[in-house]
């Protein structure tokens, strides 16, 4: 039997960089800052940087030529911090600039356009091998390099890797208002740029983004009490909450959840209690009835 035509679908042959020689693959990315063995911090380019671990150890990959110099300091130092920026169309041309592998120190140097300011932890801006960060950044995540992955041995019959898989574990984040409170309330977004990758015909394409929105959900059985659960698990990281206790909470209207459960995070607390489960949210809902 022949196959199926498939309209309007033409085979690509997959080339080296796929995600940018062969695809269309939007992302963001971080400017890496690294310490060089003369102690001045650097800053790579990345877009091959994404959450890996996420839940404890938090961590992201970071994936880089193995001869870039972000991947020579991490593999020396084991430190780096992933800076994000919003969009600036004027940054992008150094950013394409501090991308161009082979550049010299010097020239990177000249291309700099960014402050470089010491960890805002006072602890870590003093530890060697901790690099600064960029000042105009609003998010930057300090990471330490987890060396008990081992992603780089090439799989059977692949050629020699030619670029490092690092697995970072995040020490320490930080954000700018107003998006640290956006966490919360859902916003406003930072407007980011978005990477395209190096394509034809032979540069860095960049794109900006529109507002973010919300689709509403379907009505699901169960939906709400994931809802509940999800943001009783955020609230204290000393106080964590069983889905069968956040069940309990279902009918209770939306304005009034969060109020509901920062009350029994502090009964949880003031008890000693570092699980809620069924039990105790029902004894500290018939306590405060009464
Ligand atoms: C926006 C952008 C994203 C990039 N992403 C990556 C990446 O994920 N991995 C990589 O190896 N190179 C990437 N590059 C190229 C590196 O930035 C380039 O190799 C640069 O020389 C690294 O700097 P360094 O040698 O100081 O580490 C990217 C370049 C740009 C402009």
């Amino acid at each position: 039997m022949s196959e199926p035509e498939r309209p309007g679908f033409v085979p690509v042959g997959l080339r080296d960089n796929f995600y940018q020689t062969s695809a269309f693959i939007p992302m963001s990315f971080a400017l890496v800052t690294t310490v060089h063995e003369d102690g001045t911090t650097g800053i790579g380019p990345h877009a091959l940087c994404f959450p890996f671990g996420i839940t404890s150890p938090h961590s992201m990959l970071l994936i880089s030529r193995a001869t870039s110099g972000t991947a020579h300091n991490i593999r020396r130092t084991g430190k780096c911090a992933l800076n994000y920026l919003e969009f600036d169309r004027d940054q992008l041309t150094a950013i394409a600039r501090l991308g161009l592998p082979g550049q010299s120190l010097d020239d990177k140097q000249r291309a700099m356009p960014f402050g470089l300011v010491p960890s805002p932890d006072g602890g870590r801006a003093a530890q060697p091998g901790c690099p600064k960060v960029i000042a105009e950044a609003f998010q930057v995540m300090e990471c330490t390099w987890d060396r008990s992955y081992d992603l780089d041995r090439p799989p059977a019959g692949a050629a020699e890797v030619g670029a490092n898989h690092f697995v970072l574990q995040v020490d320490r984040q930080w954000l700018r208002e107003p998006f640290a409170a956006a966490l919360e309330d859902g916003g406003p977004f930072p407007r980011m740029p978005i990477f395209f990758g190096f394509r034809n015909p032979g540069d860095f394409w960049f794109a900006g983004h529109a507002e973010p929105f919300s689709v509403p959900l379907p009505k699901v059985e169960g939906l709400e009490a994931q809802g509940i659960f999800y943001l009783a698990n955020r609230l204290d990281p000393a106080v964590s909450f069983t889905r069968e206790a956040c069940e309990l909470l279902s009918g209770v209207p939306k304005p009034f959840v969060k109020n509901a459960l920062q009350g029994i995070v502090a009964a949880a607390k003031s008890a000693g209690v570092a699980e809620v489960g069924a039990d105790f949210m029902r004894a500290v809902r018939e306590r405060s009835r009464v």
